[in-house]
């Protein structure tokens, strides 16, 4: 054949499997990340489509490719998984395909695709600023922290699991404390969710502040610690002057004072510049002989 024959080979096969040839032309999906705190896990990618879909397959590495019914022929550009990678412990990969639009068939069998990083649900789930209360001894010698295991996206019948119900003796607190007075800071290391200081950390009656994040020394270095709780003091026992009257009482108290000394100065000037006038009244005036 020669090339004009081939030519028009090619474009009467383009026609026939018009589907092929305009399929060739969806954009295949970019930016494919994983996005996965407490175990709510996002696959998420660009750009926006326009005029043709998305299905996101995912599979433990090297077995069977499943779909979730909600990524299937979509115009979102992200899927939830959470519920999907089942096997937390397992390394999952996706693949997003670029698709027609919902409703139009084709009979191709490859589109255009991207491959997403790997991932392990249990490895590589952020874990979340926990909650916590303070709780201080009657003698003050011991502090106690109630750590509240952040709840997960995973559900147990239909109670949500707390990170401690997945990952078990896996997960541990790290507390980072110091007295509220002071910049110096300690760090300890709990396996329980309930967090007790006494003995030499605290000196009993001192107001302590503290972070505590999850801590799981099984992963990666890079992976071990969860986000910091916001910071919380425990009460002191040595009120200051501040606490006792407050703020406003005592700054009345400073402008009460300024007020007499300014008062004073004024009647004390007042007072001397009469006293000269009335001594120079009396000059000439002979000095009495005493
Ligand atoms: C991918 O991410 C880069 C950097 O954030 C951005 O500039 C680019 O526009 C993204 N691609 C698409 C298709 O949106």
């Amino acid at each position: 054949m020669s090339i004009m024959e081939w030519v028009f080979f090619l474009s009467t096969l383009c026609t026939v499997l018009s589907t092929f040839c305009y399929a060739g032309t969806y954009p295949k999906a970019q930016n494919v990340s994983w996005f996965s705190i407490n175990f709510k896990t996002l696959l998420m990618w660009d750009p926006k489509p326009v005029d043709y879909s998305y299905t996101v397959e995912y599979s433990i590495i090297g077995q069977n490719r499943e779909r979730n019914p909600h990524c299937i022929r979509s115009v979102n550009t992200e899927c939830d998984l959470s519920n999907s990678l089942v096997d937390l412990k397992a390394t999952y990969s996706a693949d997003i395909l670029s698709e027609p639009p919902y409703g139009v068939n084709s009979d191709l069998v490859e589109f255009p695709h991207t491959r997403s990083d790997q991932f392990t649900p249990y490895t590589d789930t952020l874990i979340g600023r926990p909650n916590f209360k303070i709780k201080v001894s009657e003698d003050e010698k011991k502090i106690t922290l109630n750590v509240e295991d952040p709840p997960t996206a995973l559900f147990n019948q239909n109670e949500p699991k707390t990170i401690r119900d997945v990952f078990g003796d896996d997960l541990q607190y790290k507390v980072t404390f110091g007295k509220a007075t002071s910049t110096g800071k300690k760090t300890k290391i709990f396996s329980s969710s309930q967090i007790e200081l006494e003995g030499r950390d605290i000196d009993p009656g001192v107001s302590y502040c503290f972070n505590v994040q999850a801590y799981i020394p099984t992963r990666s270095p890079d992976k071990r610690l969860g986000e910091p709780s916001q910071r919380q003091c425990s009460p002191s026992n040595d009120t200051s002057i501040f606490d006792e009257y407050g703020i406003g009482v005592i700054a009345g108290f400073i402008l009460l004072v300024v007020t007499l000394v300014v008062v004073t100065i004024v009647v004390a000037v007042v007072c001397c510049k009469r006293k000269s006038k009335a001594d120079k009244g009396k000059e000439g005036v002979p000095l009495k002989p005493v």
